[in-house]
């Protein structure tokens, strides 16, 4: 190969660090999946892993960081001029010393001092002959093409590098083109004008690469795949999630016109704040849905939460005066009378069955109102879920009245007074629709639903501390949204159901019980089948380890923070397949650094970066100091 065409590809694609970086594949190791202990902890679809050898210069170990991606040429067959490299992401960076390497634990021990102090000097110096920089690295299962015309592509599959040969690191221009290309020439956006204004750009951060630097690499995301194909947060405590949960719904609501909305479960009522920049903007449509009525800013004020340098701030009353003044602030009234709704009316009527068993002729009657109310149902399009209307009450009372006649059901008998008394839930109904009327500044699950469905509020944040009233919220909101969804054949505007804390949500479902159960199978459901029907969810936890184990598979997207729990880290990796030396990187991170992997929203497939994603809390300044200064 001629040395000159490599060195005009190796700018173009490749940094060497102005001659510092020179390295070769020193082993490549594979991995075997036997099933034992190794492929239970290392949790990624590499079949080997890569051990490459840098030459020692003493500025490398602060420029080389885990994550980095490399090339190296590999056996597969090239057509005419082209040339193949596979390419692999550092897991692991780490200086060795010849000197210390040889160090005894039994020599005598002032040599071993003697010897220790002597390295210090070392590393100052750029002597390759006693020191070396070791990296540990795995395959993404990716193929670099680079054609001779300083074009290149990238392909999926295994390809097995060239032991021996010259690893490259890919450069700043070539992270942006695979991560960002395919989403920036479909939204026509410049990178080169890059901005951390949510407004101006739909980025979401920054990647954490070629910091030193000072080369600012752009992230982006594919919105809609985003939204549709779910998504979850993962950090500790304090680890950013709320911030980063409301960085990606600012900008999904900025920059996706008017194709997505978001339903936000904030039992830490947090969100008001964190979005304020939005929600008090008088051209964009929100709602905030509180737990109890609220008079007063000041009684507002005091019902959100704010980050600790905002708790005395003045400003934050103007901009939720002006929330109020917009007529945003709602609270939520709980359902008071029960109207049956149609599963519970059939199964009123089964539990007669038991009583009927050795009476067939019983059996009869209540197959009989059992099917004109399955057919009523069917003729109509309605769920189950649905409470029962007037229409139906007024169909189904002659036909049971006339089943408990033909089939001589005995008066005494329970399903007698069952089947003859079905006209009271019309005093029910009437009972509930006067409150209603009544009610005219609560909000019933009703009410909100027609927030979701019909109007134009694209952001309803629901800050209800109480877990058990916003759980049945949750059931009682999102099933009625997906059977809607279901009988419409309808997936746009997409709705993204966002849940902060959602180990509340969606606990593992073995040990919890009652609505806790009804809510983790519920939120299940949904991110199971949304996806068909339009319907996306994000969920943000600290604790992943009691989670609903079937919803966490169902996430395309993750952003993994710091999880200093071992066990936290090994599911995640079990889970999303990502190598656990690149996860061990996230204990460094501090807030708002995150590891972004994604099977489908970014330009790689699966292949984790890592980020640092924008401060939401900048936006609400901005939006703070231009409400006072003018
Ligand atoms: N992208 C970021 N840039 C700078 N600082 C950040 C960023 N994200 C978060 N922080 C800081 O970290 C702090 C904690 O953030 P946040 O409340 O979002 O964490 P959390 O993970 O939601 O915590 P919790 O588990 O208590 O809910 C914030 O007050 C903020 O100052
Ligand atoms: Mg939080």
């Amino acid at each position: 190969m001629n040395k000159q065409g490599e060195k005009s590809i190796r700018t173009e694609c490749f940094t060497d660090f102005e001659g510092r970086f020179r390295a070769r594949l020193a082993a490549v190791i594979p991995r075997f999946f036997t099933g034992g202990d190794e492929a239970k902890t290392t949790g990624t679809s590499a079949r080997y892993s890569c051990r490459v050898k840098v030459e020692y210069q003493k500025d490398l170990m602060g420029l080389l960081e885990e994550g980095m991606l490399l090339a190296s040429r590999n056996f597969k067959h090239a057509e005419g001029s082209e040339e193949r490299y596979t390419l692999m992401e550092i897991s692991r960076v780490w200086p060795e010393h010849f000197g210390l390497r040889g160090l005894g634990d039994h020599g005598y021990y002032p040599m071993q001092f003697e010897i220790i102090e002597q390295s210090e000097e070392d590393w100052q110096t750029d002597d390759k002959s006693t020191m070396m920089i070791q990296i540990d690295a795995v395959p993404i299962n990716y193929d670099l093409k680079l054609g001779s015309d300083c074009g290149f592509e990238f392909s999926k599959g295994f390809s097995y590098p060239v032991v021996g040969s010259s690893v490259f690191l890919l450069n700043g221009d070539m992270i942006n083109r695979m991560y960002n290309k395919r989403i920036t020439d479909m939204n026509r956006i410049d990178v080169q004008r890059t901005t951390q204004d949510a407004r101006l750009d739909p980025r979401l951060g920054t990647i954490k690469m070629f910091q030193a630097d000072k080369t600012v690499i752009p992230i982006y995301i594919d919105f809609e795949k985003l939204v549709r194909y779910h998504f979850g947060v993962f950090a500790f405590t304090g680890g950013g999630k709320s911030n980063l949960t409301s960085n990606i719904l600012r900008r999904i609501l900025l920059h996706t016109q008017k194709d997505t909305k978001v339903v936000l479960f904030d039992l830490s009522c947090e969100y008001a704040f964190l979005l304020l920049d939005l929600i008090a903007d008088p051209l964009f449509p929100a709602k905030i849905i509180l737990e109890h009525r609220i008079d007063s800013v000041e009684q507002l004020y005091n019902s959100i939460v704010k980050p600790r340098e905002y708790e005395y701030d003045e400003r934050v009353k103007v901009a939720l005066k002006q929330v109020m003044e917009q007529g945003k602030v709602g609270y939520y009234t709980k359902p008071k009378q029960k109207v049956p709704t149609y599963s519970q009316f059939i199964d009123e009527l089964n539990a007669q069955r038991k009583d009927s068993i050795e009476k067939p002729h019983y059996i009869n009657a209540i197959d009989e109102i059992h099917d004109a109310t399955l057919a009523y149902m069917e003729e109509k399009g309605l769920t189950e879920a649905q409470e029962v209307s007037e229409p139906f009450i007024q169909f189904i009372d002659p036909i049971a009245r006339d089943a408990i006649e033909r089939f001589k059901v005995h008066e005494k008998s329970g399903l007698f007074a069952w089947g003859t008394t079905r006209t009271t839930i019309l005093d029910i109904i009437k009972r509930k629709s006067e409150k209603e009327r009544l009610e005219t500044t609560g909000l019933t699950a009703e009410k909100i639903r027609r927030f979701i469905e019909q109007e134009s509020t694209r952001l309803l944040c629901v800050s209800i501390s109480d877990p058990f009233v916003i759980k049945e919220l949750v059931i009682s909101l999102t099933q009625e949204l997906l059977a809607k969804r279901k009988r419409q054949f309808q997936v746009k505007p997409y709705i993204l159901l966002a849940f902060d804390e959602a180990q509340e949500f969606i606990p593992a479902t073995g040990d919890a019980g009652g609505i806790d159960k009804k809510c983790s199978r519920q939120v299940e459901t949904i991110l199971r089948q949304g996806r068909k029907y339009g319907i996306g969810v994000c969920v943000s936890t600290q604790r992943i380890a009691n989670l609903n184990t079937n919803a966490l598979q169902q996430l395309h997207t993750y952003f993994v923070g710091t999880l200093p729990r071992p066990y936290d880290r090994m599911l995640i990796s079990d889970t999303f397949m990502i190598d656990k030396g690149i996860l061990e990187k996230t204990l460094e991170f501090s807030p708002g650094e995150w590891l972004l992997s994604s099977y489908i929203a970014t330009g790689m497939e699966n292949v984790p970066i890592f980020i640092k994603a924008d401060n939401a809390e900048n936006e609400v300044e901005k939006y703070l100091k231009s409400i006072t200064s003018s």
